[in-house]
């Protein structure tokens, strides 16, 4: 089962059914799926295919947690722990991490706590390595991959553009974050 996570400004929770139409919106905004869904409106079916892949993932602890502020806003966005896309090689054998913020929480640090409450949470399940591929031009998620810790190894091709394979390799000595469940 997914832990819930916390951070200093967050709680990380575990997706759920019910947050559905709140994650269709998120991904339906034209600020986040520019690049992560390739200017596309996902159909309701394939936002779906989501939640039930993250149900899927929950024996192993992985999946997509909510990114909540707590008195402030409980639904600022999602990140996730999963399975690589098979069309970029360079992944094969990592776990990837995945984020989207809405808008009214880009530019305060939150996906860079978000994303580092999740590799602590993969360190803690003995996860080695973590990848993500970033849209040549999506230069804020290539600078929040940096600052989180993640190197470039490399490139492949998208269905839209190029992009930057980056991992992080986890040793033993990074803390784990508040486990609450
Ligand atoms: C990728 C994405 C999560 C990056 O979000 P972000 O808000 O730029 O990243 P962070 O939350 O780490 O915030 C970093 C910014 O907050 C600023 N900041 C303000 N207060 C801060 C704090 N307390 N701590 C850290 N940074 C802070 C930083 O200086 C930085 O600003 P800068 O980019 O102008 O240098 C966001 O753009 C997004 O959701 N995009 C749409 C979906 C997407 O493309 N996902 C990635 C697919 S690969």
């Amino acid at each position: 089962m997914k832990a819930t996570i916390r951070t200093a400004r967050l709680l990380l929770r575990p997706l759920a059914w019910d947050d559905l139409d709140a994650f269709t919106a998120l991904l339906h905004d034209p600020d986040v799926r520019r690049y992560l869904c390739d200017d596309m409106l996902l159909p309701p079916s394939t936002v779906e295919g989501f939640v039930a892949q993250s149900d899927g993932l929950d024996s192993k602890g992985l999946g997509y947690w909510v990114i909540e502020e707590p008195g402030r806003d409980p639904f600022a966005g999602i990140v996730g722990l999963t399975d690589p896309h098979d069309e970029f090689p360079l992944m094969k054998g990592g776990t990837e991490v995945l984020i989207a913020l809405a808008p009214v929480a880009m530019g305060r640090g939150i996906g860079r706590e978000a994303l580092e409450g999740v590799c602590a949470e993969a360190q803690r399940l003995g996860i080695r390595r973590l990848v993500g591929g970033v849209d040549m031009p999506n230069r804020a998620s290539h600078k929040l991959m940096t600052r989180a810790g993640f190197v470039a190894i490399g490139e492949n091709e998208g269905p839209a553009w190029m992009n930057t394979i980056y991992e992080r390799l986890l040793g033993d000595d990074q803390g784990a974050p508040d486990r609450l469940t």
